[in-house]
C-alpha cells in the first residue's frame, strides 16, 4: 500500500474528498496514514479524526524561522514514512530544502489553470481579467510558489453574472474530481516525470483532458 500524508490549513474539503475516495477504493492501493495541519483550528482535522485517521498539529507560530518549522514538519511527516505528501489547502510557503526532500513525491492543488494566477485570490483575479476559462491544476511541487510539472488540469467556463463565490464553487467541484484521480495515478505508479513533463501511463482518453460536463449546472 502507498502511504499518503495530507497537509491542510483550513476547511479541508479536498482532504475530505480524498478520504472518501480512499474509503471507496478509488485511490487504488493507497491509504491516508495521517493528516497534519499548521494550525489547531483547521476544521479539516475534525473530519480526519472522525474518519479515524491520525492527525497532528505543528504550529507554525511556534517557530520564528521558516526553516525550523519546515524541519519540524518534515520530521513529523517522515515519522509516517509516506510515499506521497499531498498539499490540500496548506497555506505555508515551503523552503527549498523541504521541497527538495520530497522531490517527486510532493503534490499540490491550485485553484487556477497554472501558470495563470499563482498565489492568492485566484477567482477574483480571473474575474477581473475577464478570462472565459478558469479551473484548477494538480502539480508536483517545486521551490517556486504554485509552480511545477503539471499532472492534471480541469477547466470550467466563467459565466455571465459569476461572482467569486459562484466561480469558486464551480472550480472546487472540479478540484474534488481531479485530485483523487491524480493521487490514484501516482499510487498506481503511472506517473513519469521527464524534462518537466508528467506522462500518465495508460490513461483513458476521457481522463487525458479533464474537463467538466457542460450540463448547465453551475
Ligand atoms: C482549494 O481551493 C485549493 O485549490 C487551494 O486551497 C483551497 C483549499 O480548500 N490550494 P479545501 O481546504 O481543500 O476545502
Amino acid at each position: 500500500m502507498k502511504r499518503i500524508v495530507i497537509l491542510i490549513s483550513g476547511r479541508g474539503s479536498n482532504m475530505a474528498r480524498l478520504i472518501e475516495a480512499s474509503l471507496a477504493g478509488e485511490l487504488g492501493q493507497a491509504g491516508i496514514v495521517a493528516v497534519l495541519a499548521n494550525r489547531a483550528d483547521a476544521a479539516g482535522l475534525r473530519i480526519a479524526a472522525a474518519a479515524n485517521i491520525p492527525t497532528g498539529v505543528i504550529e507554525h507560530r511556534a517557530y520564528p524561522r521558516r526553516e525550523d518549522f519546515d524541519q519540524a514538519l518534515a520530521a513529523t511527516i517522515d515519522a509516517h514514512a509516506p510515499d506521497l505528501v499531498v498539499l490540500a489547502g496548506f497555506m505555508r510557503i515551503l523552503t527549498e530544502g523541504f521541497v527538495r526532500h520530497y522531490e517527486g513525491r510532493l503534490v499540490n492543488i491550485h485553484p487556477s489553470l497554472l501558470p495563470l494566477f499563482p498565489g492568492l485570490d485566484t477567482h477574483r483575479r480571473a474575474l477581473a481579467e475577464g478570462v472565459r476559462l478558469h479551473g484548477c491544476t494538480v502539480h508536483f511541487v517545486t521551490p517556486l510558489l504554485d509552480h511545477g510539472p503539471i499532472i492534471a488540469q480541469a477547466a470550467v467556463p466563467v459565466l455571465d453574472g459569476d461572482d467569486e463565490e459562484r466561480l469558486a464553487a464551480r472550480v472546487l467541484a472540479e478540484e474534488h474530481r481531479v485530485y483523487p484521480l491524480a493521487v490514484r495515478w501516482f499510487a498506481e505508479g503511472r506517473l513519469t516525470l521527464a524534462a518537466g513533463r508528467v506522462r500518465v501511463a495508460g490513461a483513458q482518453r476521457e481522463e487525458a483532458l479533464i474537463a467538466p460536463l457542460l450540463n448547465g449546472e453551475t
